[in-house]
């Protein structure tokens, strides 16, 4: 196997991350898994190390992994929420990094609403300090590393699940289906799908499908049922009203009657086909509920389960390195 390096001081974007990127955090990761199979799932790694959450925007699963996978290594946690936060008194968001920043974070851990926000961060940290790691949990569609590094675990231990690598998605038919448009997860899957040789699909209505998405390299469908012939994995999204200027869908009735993900169209897919969705979920709406909690062909709690080991991967990398 090749060596395993790193070398990034943030997680911003998988736009650049390598093959080997990849890998390391894979790798990482698998022995994480096995840390968290353990009766004590505490290591020493990040201690007295201060990892912040900083949460812009409301989460369930990202928020509470981060926290947990920074338990998990022991560092001290903070949490803010701008709701009950100076942010309410007019502090600008830079100004809260640099009150974290004054307290000894090591790592902070970013979602925000608007894309750009971790990096601008990152940056002004960069010129304070030069120690503080940045991890973007989310901002707003532009992307959201830490998901679609928790998916590649889950495709590839699904694929392979005692010696999981990177390399055994290639070739493997990935469709992506909803909400493309709106949606930072699938930003961030198509950099990480195609940089591992996966054969990607996307397949949405064209108000949520932008034609460019075909210039990285993925297939464009605007029906279903080419996406998902012969597809391993099957990724449903939400429909994100929220950052929906207008409704570009003439209802949800009509969007799951040509969109949504049954039992029943899973039969065009290969044999051992799997689904995956990022959470929250819509029930009825992007997937049939019952298809939903099948663990014959639902892969949604494993993301959850991974998502731990992958934060506590990026942590663990990027807390050893500053
Ligand atoms: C996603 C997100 O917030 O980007 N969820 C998640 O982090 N698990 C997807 C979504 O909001 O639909």
């Amino acid at each position: 196997m090749t060596e395993l390096t790193w070398q990034r001081r943030h997680v911003i974007s998988l736009s650049d991350f390598t093959p080997n990127d990849y890998e390391t955090v894979l790798q990482t990761a698998v022995s994480f898994l096995e840390v968290l199979s353990r009766r004590n799932k505490k290591v020493p790694t990040l201690q007295s190390k201060v990892v912040a959450n900083l949460f812009f925007e409301s989460s369930t699963r990202t928020r509470n992994s981060f926290e947990l996978a920074a338990k998990r290594l022991s560092a001290d946690t903070l949490n803010f929420a701008p709701g009950t936060s100076s942010l309410s008194k007019g502090e600008t968001i830079l100004d809260t990094a640099r009150t974290f920043l004054a307290m000894g974070t090591d790592i902070m851990v970013i979602r925000h609403q608007a894309a750009g926000v971790p990096l601008a961060i990152a940056q002004d940290m960069d010129t304070l300090s030069g120690k503080v790691a940045i991890l973007n949990a989310g901002d707003g569609k532009h992307e959201h590393p830490s998901q679609a590094l928790l998916d590649l675990l889950t495709f590839c231990m699904y694929l392979n699940p005692t010696t999981p690598t990177a390399k055994d998605l290639k070739g493997k038919k990935v469709a992506i289906v909803g909400d493309i448009l709106h949606s930072r997860v699938a930003r961030s899957n198509l950099w990480s799908l195609l940089t591992n040789g996966a054969d990607v699909h996307l397949a949405a209505p064209p108000t949520l499908l932008p034609p460019e998405f075909a210039e990285y390299g993925a297939k464009i469908h605007y029906s279903l049922e080419p996406a998902l012939e012969d597809a391993d994995f099957v990724m449903t999204l939400r429909l994100q009203m929220e950052r929906m200027g207008q409704f570009l869908i003439p209802s949800l009735r009509e969007y799951h009657a040509k969109y949504g993900i049954t039992r029943d169209r899973l039969a065009k897919c290969a044999p051992n086909v799997q689904v995956l969705h990022p959470g929250p979920v819509n029930r009825g709406v992007e997937i049939s509920s019952d298809l939903m909690d099948d663990p014959r062909l639902s892969l949604i709690d494993r993301q959850v389960t991974n998502g731990v080991a992958i934060r506590m991967s990026l942590l663990y990398l990027l807390g050893t390195a500053i």
